[in-house]
């Protein structure tokens, strides 16, 4: 049987790297997309590491460029992007932002998955398997934040951009699922990242500490689980915007 092939941004920890090794253990031809690397997948052979850091768009381009250079529609079943890779940072009120940190949020954010999601759509055109566009969000798409608007905000420019690229694909003749994943709380880096940062302008952080100390903070890799059963539903979406 052919083997799938799935792009993920961001799959060198936390719940890139676990969705990583679910579909790795299933037979799936993984790529990741990141800065770093994680020992468990690079030790994969299905597993292929592409050094890209996200908040430069020129890298972005290049690297999916070369990529789709290796890749070709006869030998696979099919091809999924999941637009994982995110950055809490700057937490902070926005007029205590620096320029640079700003930029950097917004091209990791929002410019790198639309930029992904551009080229992936592009380039699998014409190919006649099964095309899934995945970006992870967050309830906090729809939940203003203090200290947190560069995240919220761009969470919730990812739903919007999901759901008008939905209706691009609808006027398509060969229409790719385009969905996004909110996969609730889990255990990873960026959890860790806000619970530590509590305190009078960051509100969350002590509702994030909460969640943690009630038990409501899932594993990766049961988060990964459940995106998994996201990604293998291919029935009609009803909704742009799936919850783990
Ligand atoms: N954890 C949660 O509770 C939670 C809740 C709601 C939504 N989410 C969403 O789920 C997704 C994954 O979150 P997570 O908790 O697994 O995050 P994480 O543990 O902090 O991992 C973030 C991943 O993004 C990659 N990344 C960050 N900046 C990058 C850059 N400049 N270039 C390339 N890669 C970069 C990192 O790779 P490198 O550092 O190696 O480059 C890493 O693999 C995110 O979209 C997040 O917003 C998470």
């Amino acid at each position: 049987m052919k083997p799938s092939v799935v792009l993920i941004t961001g799959a060198s920890r936390g719940i890139g790297e676990a969705l990583a090794l679910a579909l790795l253990g299933r037979g799936d031809c993984v790529v990741g997309l990141s800065r770093g690397v994680s020992e468990q997948t690079i030790a994969h052979e299905q597993f292929k590491a592409v050094n890209v850091d996200l908040s430069s768009l020129a890298e972005v381009e290049m690297a999916m460029h070369r990529l789709f250079e290796t890749l070709t529609p006869d030998a696979i079943s099919g091809i999924t992007l999941v637009n994982n890779a995110a950055a809490l940072a700057p937490l902070a009120p926005i007029e205590a932002c620096a320029s640079s940190d700003i930029a950097a949020h917004l091209h990791v954010g929002t410019a790198a998955p639309v930029l992904l999601t551009s080229l992936f759509l592009q380039k699998t055109a014409d190919w006649p398997v099964p095309r899934t566009v995945a970006t992870l969000t967050s309830g906090l798409a729809g939940i203003p934040a203090a200290s947190m608007s560069l995240y919220c905000a761009s969470k919730a420019f990812l739903n919007m951009f999901t759901r008008c690229v939905r209706e691009e694909q609808r006027l398509s003749p060969r229409p790719a699922r385009v969905i996004a994943i909110d996969p609730g709380m889990a255990e990873t880096d960026m959890q860790a990242y806000a619970r530590s940062r509590q305190g009078e302008s960051f509100p969350v952080g002590t509702l994030l500490q909460q969640a943690h100390d009630a038990g409501q903070v899932l594993a990766p890799r049961d988060v990964a689980e459940r995106i998994v059963r996201l990604l293998d539903e291919h029935g009609a979406d009803d909704r742009a915007v799936l919850k783990v």
